[in-house]
Formats: C-alpha cells, structure tokens, sequence
C-alpha cells in the first residue's frame, strides 16, 4: 500500500490482563483489524493500536490471588492476548503495554500540561468504588450495593486523593458534541452521553492512594495515577508524546476509537475532557459497539457464559469466526451469541453459498478448459451479471465506511447468489457439449470467475486467509489485500492465468456432532468458575541451559500451510520455490529439498511451516518461512505433514 496515502488512526481499548481473551474482547479487536484492513485497501496509510491495561487495584487483587506479582500475570496474559492476535490475523501496527516506560513518559507529559492549566488540586474521596470497572460512584448512583453500570459490588472508599477540574469542561464538551454530531457514534449513544453530561459533571479523582500498583502520581508519589487516566493516555503515548513526536504529529487526532458501550463514558468525557485540559486536539470519532450476550446476559468473566475463541477457531478456523462476528451483529446493537447460530452461518453462507460457488465454478474451468481461463466474447456480453457486481461493490463499500458491517457483507452474499443463479441459468454444462457455443461458454466461465474476484476483493478486509487462498485460485494477479476498494473494475482477471481448485474454501460441518461436542466440553469446564484458571503452563523454575521454557517454544510461530504452486529455483538443484498459503496470507519459502520432491509432487500438500521467520534471500529468492522437514542420515528431507487432509492452512502447530 502507498505509504503516502490520507493517514487514518484507529484504536482498540487496552485489554485488562487480570483474565484470558474471550469472545468480547475478540470482536472489538477483530471489528478494529476490518476497519484496518478496509482502510489500508481503500489508499490510506493505516495505523492500528491496540495493546494491554496492566494497572489499577482490579489487576493488583487478581494477581494476589493467584499468588504472583502483578507484573508476572501482565507478562503471562499479555502473551495470551497477542497469540490470540497473530491466531486471528489481527493486523495491528503496535502493541502498548501500560507497564513500558515509553507509556509512563506520555502520562507524565499529559499530566504536566494539565497541572500546568491549574487542573489538578488536592482533596479527599469519601464514596463508592467499583473495582471491576475502576470507577467512582456517587452515593445516588449505587443501587443495593451495587454499580449502576454493570451490577458489581461496590466498596466504601476514603482516601486522600487528587482531583481533575472535570467539571470546569462541562460546557466546553456539551459544545463540542453540538458542534461535531458526528464525535460519538451511533446516535442513541450520544444522546445518551450528552444527557450524562447535562445532568453535571462533578470533579473526577485521578489518583488512589490506598495501592501502588500503578504510574507513580508525578506531583506526589505515595499516590499512583488513576487507572483510567493512565489507560486512556495509551493512545497518545503510543504515538510518542512526549518523546519523538513526529508519530504523534502525523497520526493525531485518532480517526476512530473503537470501544464497547459499557466504556463509553470514559472515551467521550473524561478523554476528551483531559485532552481539552492539556490543549491536544480531540480524537474524531468514538465509536460504541454493543454487547455480545449469552442468555441475554453479557459475557463475562465476572458474570460467566463466557464464549472462549480458540476452540472455534480450532474447529473452524480463523475467518468463520471473523465472519460470524461481523455478519451476526447490528453494530452499535447487542447480538446474542448461540452454538446453533455459529454452525447454521458457516454451514449455510460459506460452505453453502460461498464455497461451492468457487469449488463448481473452479472445477468447470478445470474440466471444460483444462485449469486455463478462457477469455471471454465481448458478443456475449453479461452485463447484468457485471451490474449486479456494481452494486454490491459500491453499496458495500458505503456500508462499510458506516460501520454496517452485517448490511455490507449481506450486499456480498447478494452477488453469491446471483452468480449462483447465474451458473444454473446458463447450464454450463449443457452448453458444453455443443462445440459450435464453445465461446459462450468461455464467457460464462470468465465471467463467474470474474464475479467471484470480486467476491474476494471485498471480503478482504473481513476474511483475509480465505479471500487471498480464493484470490490465487483464480489466478488473479497480485495480492488481494493490495486490491484497491475505492474503484470497482470488472475484467481482472487475466485470460490465459491458470486456476487451481484446492481443498474447500470452507469445510461443511456436521452441525449436531459439533453441538453435541460443545455442550460436553461445557459441562466440563463449567465445573469450578470461581478458581482462578492456569494463566500458562508452569515454568520450571530453574531451567538448565539446555532446556527451553514453553514460552521459549511459543515464540516459534509453527503454522499449518497449503502448498498452492512450486517451481524449481534456477541454477539450484536442491532448492523449490513454493508459493504457501498460512492462512493469513499468500507467501514464498524457498525449501531445500528438491532432491527428494518434484515441484508437482508437493503442490496441494498440507505442509507446516516457521511463519515468523526472518525472510532470508536464498538465491536470489526472499523466502519468507521455513518448511519444516525431518530428514536421515543422509540428509535426504521428509517433508512433514498432518495427518488429517482437512486440516486448513493456517492452523498454529504446537
Ligand atoms: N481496560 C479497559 C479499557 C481501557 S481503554 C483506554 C477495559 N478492558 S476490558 O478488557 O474489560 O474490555 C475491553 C473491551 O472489551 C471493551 O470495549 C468491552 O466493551 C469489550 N467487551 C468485553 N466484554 C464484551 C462483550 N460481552 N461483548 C462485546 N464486547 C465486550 O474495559
């Protein structure tokens, strides 16, 4: 992509580390990687934050109870998040932790500016704390103990405390909401925001003295710095302010903050609030997703149903989750999150709709024109079949940049169906057995080739491994996620390319079987939620030099991969240049063992490799991976493979 493109910033919310990842924490960032993506196709020159929130009483008492420092739970969950990141293909461009030094320099700086105002004074805090949520409330506020916002307990608190002039910026931000409607989005959500703000802004306390796990408070260390005042400063300190601010220059204001509803009111007051107090300009969006629930309940940890991630991806893979995330929810509304809806999504539109699209349109290319793509007759022009495409394009391309994620890939699956209705229609199959109409079938046959790159174009941003492994099927030229959005065009594909029908785009699963297992491995673990789960296999404690810690192991990224082409490297007779899909992307890795495999032999192979490898020219090639291979005495290479052939590319090894 240009890197001279608009600049567009986008953030998720810094995780807490007191738990693992689940399915909410998953959508946001996931939500966040298709903004990414999108943006990056449309020409902008993307920057994409997200990161981890590593202090504050929460964390402290998480950590106590599992009878570790806090730093050593933030180590080990802060890994958790980033596998569960690289697993997803989530494409951020940097990672804050708020325990580095670079984040506590930024604090430091913000908080200067707004001392200097004359907005911070000392007092004393007598009142209710949630700790869950890290926040202050009112007596008016508790009902029966409990936090107005998400019903956890609360503790009477009184302290000596630090106080921000939050009530100095009520006017200011009522203001700046009338002034940009756009600042919080959707609509019932400022609403709401502006009622909070009319009702009055009392003074905010910024620093807690009762704990020190936290950013030592700069004008007095026995306090440490509000949670939230040092996780909202993540955004600006990861762009180096108060340091090199050239990042901070160019990617400042934020284009969007993504957050979920329930933290809301700290992303559209206090921060902006704190910014308007230090000067910076306000970041231009914050945008507030709904709650996945479970049971209309939301998930949680604290509150239980929680949905874990990974044994979805690990029976379906990355992009049907990616998928049924963003298909299943009316952005800015709740969404229920069912088994039965899972199955019944990646059943009917991807193995269904989708991916016998591509595998009949891909075999009859194969039977009819021996694999090569026919050009097609401008005299059978199928222009409807093109307006349909059109359409699609330009309307997902609208929804898109609203943030209709669920309406913009419906308008895809429109133009799935009409190339599905497109194929029956013109009963290829038929016309293939008249010589005289062969040109008539090479236009059907470009054509839903054509349709179906489009197809991959825009699920680009959403499913990035299955429309790139779709992209190369065909063909295509180049990579899908360097297809620009911002222009449709018909007529890509060139004729003459060569196409490949692989494995299934997406697997059929056996619904009930699946159920079936899901409802078992649930009664198991729903056995004991209170303990605390493993954060990580335990270390030994004094490893010899020779052994490896399986974090050590960890760091080796092993991925299941789909061998789609290979060729010999020339002038090297050991060497095979293969082109692999991991999944997330199409890559080239140069494999020394042509002296047991022929270049055909290994095309198709579900092959494991080193994904987060250096790449390294060999030959004049960049090979970017390592193949995995066992090899005798001789040096001879057995390449390893799995087992089970329906085993997707992609898939972490370990
Ligand atoms: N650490 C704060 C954010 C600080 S940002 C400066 C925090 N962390 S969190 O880990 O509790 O939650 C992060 C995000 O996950 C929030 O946007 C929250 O809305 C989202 N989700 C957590 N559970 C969720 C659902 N059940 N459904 C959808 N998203 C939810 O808050």
């Amino acid at each position: 992509m240009p890197e001279s493109g608009r600049p567009f910033y986008v953030t998720t919310p810094i995780y807490y580390v007191n738990d693992v990842p689940h399915i909410g924490h998953t959508y946001t960032t996931i939500v966040a990687d298709t903004i990414a993506r999108f943006r990056r196709q449309r020409g902008d020159e993307v920057r994409f934050l997200t990161g981890t929130d590593e202090h504050g009483q929460k964390i402290e008492r998480a950590a106590k109870g599992r009878g570790i420092r806090p730093i050593e739970m933030a180590d080990q969950v802060v890994e958790r998040f980033r596998s569960l990141w690289q697993s997803l293909g989530i494409s951020y461009d940097d990672f804050v932790r708020t325990t580095e030094p670079r984040h506590r320099k930024g604090v430091e700086a913000l908080f200067a500016k707004i001392d200097a105002k004359g907005d911070i004074y000392k007092d004393a805090y007598a009142g209710w704390y949630c700790t869950s949520c890290e926040s202050f409330f009112p007596e008016n506020q508790v009902v029966g103990g409990r936090c107005p916002d998400q019903g956890h307990k609360v503790e009477w608190t009184e302290e000596e405390s630090y106080f921000f002039r939050l009530s100095r910026y009520q006017e200011p931000l009522l203001k700046h909401y009338r002034e940009h409607p756009e600042f919080v989005f959707p609509d019932s959500r400022r609403n709401e925001v502006v009622a909070f703000v009319e009702a009055g802004l009392k003074d905010l306390s910024i620093s807690r003295s009762s704990f020190t796990w936290g950013i030592p408070f700069p004008s007095d260390p026995k306090h440490v710095v509000y949670v939230w005042f040092d996780a909202l400063s993540n955004y600006i300190t990861a762009l180096g302010y108060g340091a090199d601010r050239a990042l901070y220059d160019r990617f400042w204001p934020a284009d969007i903050h993504l957050v979920g509803k329930d933290i809301l009111r700290f992303h559209a007051i206090y921060w902006p609030a704190f910014l308007l107090a230090a000067g910076e300009p306000l970041p231009k969006r914050v945008v507030a997703h709904g709650w996945w629930l479970r049971d209309a309940a939301k998930i949680s940890k604290s509150k239980g149903g929680v949905v874990d991630p990974l044994p979805l991806i690990r029976d379906f893979g990355v992009d049907p989750l990616r998928y049924f995330l963003l298909r299943e929810m009316v952005f800015g509304q709740d969404a229920n999150y069912s088994d039965e809806a899972f199955v019944e999504r990646v059943n009917t539109d991807l193995a269904n709709d989708l991916g016998n699209l591509a595998s009949r349109a891909l075999k009859m290319i194969e039977d009819y024109r021996g694999g090569i793509l026919p050009a097609p007759d401008p005299a059978f022009d199928d222009a409807a079949l093109r307006q349909t495409a059109r359409l699609a394009w330009d309307g997902f391309l609208a929804d898109f940049e609203g943030l209709a994620f669920n309406t913009g890939l419906a308008r895809v699956w429109e133009l799935v169906g009409a190339l599905n209705r497109f194929i029956v229609q013109h009963e290829p199959w038929k016309i293939a057995r008249d010589p005289a109409a062969a040109r008539r079938l090479d236009t059907i046959l470009y054509d839903a080739a054509e349709g179906l790159r489009v197809v991959a174009a825009l699920l680009a941003p959403v499913m990035p491994g299955s429309a790139g492994r779709l992209w190369s099927s065909l063909g295509a030229p180049g990579s899908v996620t360097d297809t620009r959005l911002d222009r449709f065009q018909w007529g890509v594909l060139a004729p003459g390319a060569r196409t490949v029908r692989g494995a299934a785009l997406f697997p059929r699963i056996d619904k009930a079987a699946w159920l079936q297992a899901a409802a078992d491995t649930r009664e198991k673990t729903m056995d004991t939620p209170e303990t605390p789960a493993p954060l990580a296999a335990a270390a030994p404690a004094a490893p010899a030099s020779s052994e490896i810690t399986i974090d050590d192991f960890l760091r080796v990224e092993l991925r299941t991969a789909k061998v789609l082409a290979a060729e010999k490297v020339q002038g090297a007779d050991k060497l095979l240049k293969l082109t692999v899909d991991i999944g997330t992307e199409i890559r080239t890795i140069v494999a020394g063992i042509a002296t047991r495999y022929s270049a055909e032999s290994m095309v198709g192979r579900t092959v494991i490799v080193v994904a987060n490898l250096k790449p390294a020219k060999l030959r004049g090639v960049v090979s970017q991976g390592m193949l995995l291979a066992a090899s005798d005495a001789t040096g001879a290479p057995f390449v390893l493979t799995t087992e089970d052939p329906s085993v997707p590319a992609g898939w972490r090894v370990k």
